[in-house]
């Protein structure tokens, strides 16, 4: 039988005390406690719709210690309160006496957002869902819950203390985002309508050859179009010599190299290179076909053919899987491929799904979020599951799940 995990509609909430870990980690306004985008806030709503009638509490995390977007959950807090109003209250405590003291006060219908989880040592500390489930964090937390709901779909594949050692001592099911992410990307990727495409541009390129390996290896894509810092990799694997510049700021070019012809050797019928690039002259836009670049260009773009080959070939998918920007999307006369992608996705009859930061940030200027059929909420998660990779925030409720049993 495969693994199954629980869910909020296999729980009784109404009345009970309930500890939600979410990730709602956004991107800041730099300088500022300002956040810029609130798709990750938005996305837990539904799971806070259905514990309207429960004493909530809600643990995050916010960017990383040591960097510029570490910042407290308050900015977050008035977000939320914009949708659920003044049942929803912040405290900048996470396990000391003032925290405890507000978790125990809780009425039915109140939310309260703690302070950011990664400002104690102990959530971001090596060790086993075992050892997790004996820190301070959850030995102070836990006892004041009477379940635990995991809808931090974009921090699944850390093994953080609050993600795996809370469903070690609590009953716990999976919220509503983390459900439909999982629900989306096993579509895409486990039981996709053929043919199925899959479209991988941006940098990361160590990771997204890890997804390529993977989707060819358990021939899950009918087709893989290669864009960005991806296609440069590869195309030099194929003989073509692109230049230093185009290469960014690869360090491992030449085992990345190496891995790229391997997998072109085996899978040439699968994988499209492009035909034509655009490269930046006097700061203008130039196509030109692969091959005949001048020396000392950069790579800023898929060519106008391979846009119009790559759209073809997105038009006649039933399932199609994207992630990572074509190009330098931030420049505007480099951003034509990413966009042009980005339409032919959103025009497609068949199931899409896209993954990324960038490609989300752009789907969602263009006004094009509500053609696509889905939008990860996840960068790293949704690269790991791409790549076949087990997320520890899911494993820990699938044991979770065998533990307490499923009714
Ligand atoms: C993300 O933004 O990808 C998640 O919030 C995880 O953040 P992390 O990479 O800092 O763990």
């Amino acid at each position: 039988m495969s693994q199954r995990f629980l869910t909020l509609d296999d729980v009784k909430v109404d009345s009970k005390r309930v500890l939600v870990r979410v990730d709602i980690n956004s991107p800041m306004k730099p300088g500022t406690e300002e956040i810029i985008d609130d798709t990750r806030i938005v996305a837990i709503l539904d799971t806070l719709r259905d514990l309207e009638k429960a004493k909530v509490v809600i643990l995050s995390h916010q960017g990383r210690p040591g960097e510029s977007d570490f910042t407290s959950m308050q900015p977050h807090a008035r977000v939320l309160q914009e949708h659920l109003g003044a049942r929803c209250r912040f405290i900048d405590d996470i396990i000391g006496p003032a925290a405890i003291d507000a978790i125990r006060k809780l009425k039915n219908g109140d939310v309260l957002l703690l302070d950011n989880v990664r400002l104690l040592s102990e959530e971001v500390m090596e060790g086993t869902p075992e050892q997790f489930a004996k820190t301070y964090l959850v030995k102070r937390l836990a006892p004041l819950f009477d379940l635990f709901v995991n809808d931090a779909y974009p921090a699944a594949h850390r093994a953080q203390t609050s993600m795996v050692g809370f469903p070690e001592v609590l009953p716990a099911v999976a919220g509503k985002s983390m459900e439909r992410e999982l629900k989306a990307l096993n579509k895409a990727l486990n039981e996709p309508d053929r043919p199925s495409v899959a479209v991988l541009g941006g940098a990361k390129v160590p990771d997204k050859i890890k997804i390529l390996a993977n989707i060819l290896e358990k021939k899950k894509v009918d087709r893989v179009l290669l864009s960005g810092l991806m296609a440069t990799v590869f195309l030099e694997a194929s003989g073509v010599n692109l230049g230093e510049g185009s290469r960014g700021s690869l360090k491992d070019f030449e085992s990345l190299k190496k891995q790229a012809k391997d997998l072109l050797d085996k899978y040439k019928d699968i994988i499209m290179l492009p035909k034509d690039v655009a490269i930046s002259v006097e700061k203008k836009r130039v196509e030109v076909p692969v091959g005949k670049m001048p020396k000392n260009a950069s790579v800023m773009d898929i060519g106008e053919n391979t846009i119009k080959e790559y759209a073809e070939t997105i038009a006649r998918a039933k399932t199609v899987l994207a992630n990572g920007p074509a190009g330098v999307f931030e420049d505007q006369n480099f951003a034509k491929g990413t966009e042009q992608i980005l339409r032919a996705i959103a025009n497609s009859k068949g199931f899409t799904v896209i993954g990324g930061g960038h490609l989300a940030v752009i789907a969602k200027e263009k006004k094009l979020e509500n053609t696509i059929g889905y939008i990860s909420t996840g960068g790293g998660a949704t690269m790991a599951m791409l790549a076949g990779q087990k997320l520890p925030g899911v494993e820990a409720l699938y044991k979770a799940a065998k533990r307490t049993g499923i009714k």
